[in-house]
């Protein structure tokens, strides 16, 4: 089956074609045929967030361009010139993308792909709507089947491949899972633990009551002045002394001249929060002059400190529901310092559980993962009709 997949939750344009075969598990295969991506972190890093009306703009500017990339990546056929009549019912508020769709179905004519997935949750409204009707567009003028695909549904699926480079192009197969699984979802959006008895089953067993973990990170960079997205300007003014005090994974003693609470690590939950954390840290830059050591050493501990919260809260996870696979997925994920504390913890408490978790670049937001959640969504026969489907900022993981 080849699939499109459409994302736009967030600050990122992306289109990806791939082909997949199999069911979940050992037979299961799939090969990128052609992908695509804007990032446009760029456009909002001036506002320190992403402010949704502007990624809805840069949504209805970026999907045609990308769409024709990605479709120039491949060698699929396209047949005839697509009739595009009643777009502009399905387009009447994206009007500049009407334009360069229509544009884009008379000079190309329909390849030959057999459904279109799109993100249509959670995240922000205005932008997950750009990508919504896009594709609902698409669907009618080329007469294909509509997937509609939950966001942290596809991180966690981006989690279970196991990737091979395959020529320019990327494909692969899956890892093996063994249940119980639990995910944990780390983005600019959410901080969930998810725990599934079986494939694309869910039960919600941790959130965040306040900020999100990327959310932190992203005003904590704001309040060192430091450029959005947050995530990674941390982690690398943190990654500068790290060596040198020799705080190197999980819970590590910290003989640093800052403290930052660990927010909720002792509760009786698996909740988060966050907010208080970036409370803290505001009252440690207003309490002296901001230097340059001082700002990485903050960065430092506010690193370590997340990483802590969000590892002890792991283990206990892993503990009580007897977890055989751990998946980390979302932008957050990309944290080198996040990702070897998970992988210390779980080897120092002993646990055989697997752990996976992307490739910092298939971690943050992407299209592949909605085109191989939509593939899976596809298998179960998990079509939307096209009036129906709907962007919902506040989506949860259905069970
Ligand atoms: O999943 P994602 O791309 O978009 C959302 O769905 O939110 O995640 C973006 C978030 C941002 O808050 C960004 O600061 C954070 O992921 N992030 C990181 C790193 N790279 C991205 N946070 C910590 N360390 C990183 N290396
Ligand atoms: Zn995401």
């Amino acid at each position: 089956m080849r699939i499109l997949g459409i994302e736009t939750s967030c600050d990122e344009t992306a289109v990806c074609i791939i082909e997949a075969a199999g069911e979940f598990g050992a037979n299961f295969n799939f090969r990128v045929l052609g992908n695509a991506l804007i990032s446009q972190t760029a456009v909002h890093s001036p506002y320190g967030g992403v402010f949704p009306n502007l990624a809805k703009r840069e949504h209805e500017k970026n999907l045609v361009p990308l769409l024709e990339k990605a479709f120039g990546e491949t060698e699929l056929a396209c047949q005839g010139v697509t009739l595009t009549r009643g777009l502009e019912k399905i387009l009447e508020r994206e009007l500049e993308l009407l334009q360069h769709l229509t544009e884009f179905l008379k000079t190309h004519g329909k390849p030959e792909i057999d459904a279109i997935a799109v993100t249509h949750g959670p995240g922000l409204e205005p932008a997950l709507w750009v990508g919504v009707n896009f594709a609902k567009a698409l669907a009618a003028a080329w007469n294909l089947p509509l997937v509609p695909v939950n966001h942290m549904e596809a991180h966690i699926v981006m989690s279970a491949m196991r990737l091979e480079q395959g020529g320019s192009l990327l494909k692969g197969t899956m890892d093996k899972i063994r249940f119980p699984l639990l995910s944990l979802l780390i983005s600019g959006g959410h901080t969930e633990l998810v725990l599934s008895k079986e494939w694309m089953q869910y039960e919600l067993i941790g959130q965040t009551r306040d900020d999100a973990v990327g959310e932190a990170f992203d005003k904590v960079a704001r309040l060192l002045g430091l450029p959005y997205p947050g995530g990674p300007e941390i982690s690398r003014l943190a990654s500068q002394i790290r060596g040198q005090v020799g705080l190197s994974h999980y819970m590590a003693k910290s003989d640093l001249p800052i403290s930052l609470p660990r927010p909720m690590i002792d509760s009786d939950d698996y909740d988060f929060s966050f907010s208080g954390l970036k409370t803290a840290v505001r009252k440690v830059v207003e309490a002296e002059e901001l230097t340059d050591e001082r700002r990485k050493t903050i960065a430092l501990e506010f690193e370590n400190a997340c990483a802590d919260v969000l590892v002890a809260k792991t283990i206990h996870a892993i503990e009580e529901f007897g977890a055989e696979t751990v998946l980390v997925g979302g932008g957050v994920s990309a944290n080198t310092h996040i990702r070897e504390s998970l992988a210390q913890a779980i080897k120092d408490y002993g646990y055989n559980t697997k752990l996976l978790i992307p490739p910092p670049n298939l971690a943050t937001d992407n299209a592949l993962m909605i085109a191989l959640a939509g593939y899976f969504r596809a298998q179960k026969g998990e079509f939307a009709k096209p009036d129906s489907i709907r962007a919902n900022g506040n989506l949860k993981l259905a069970n």
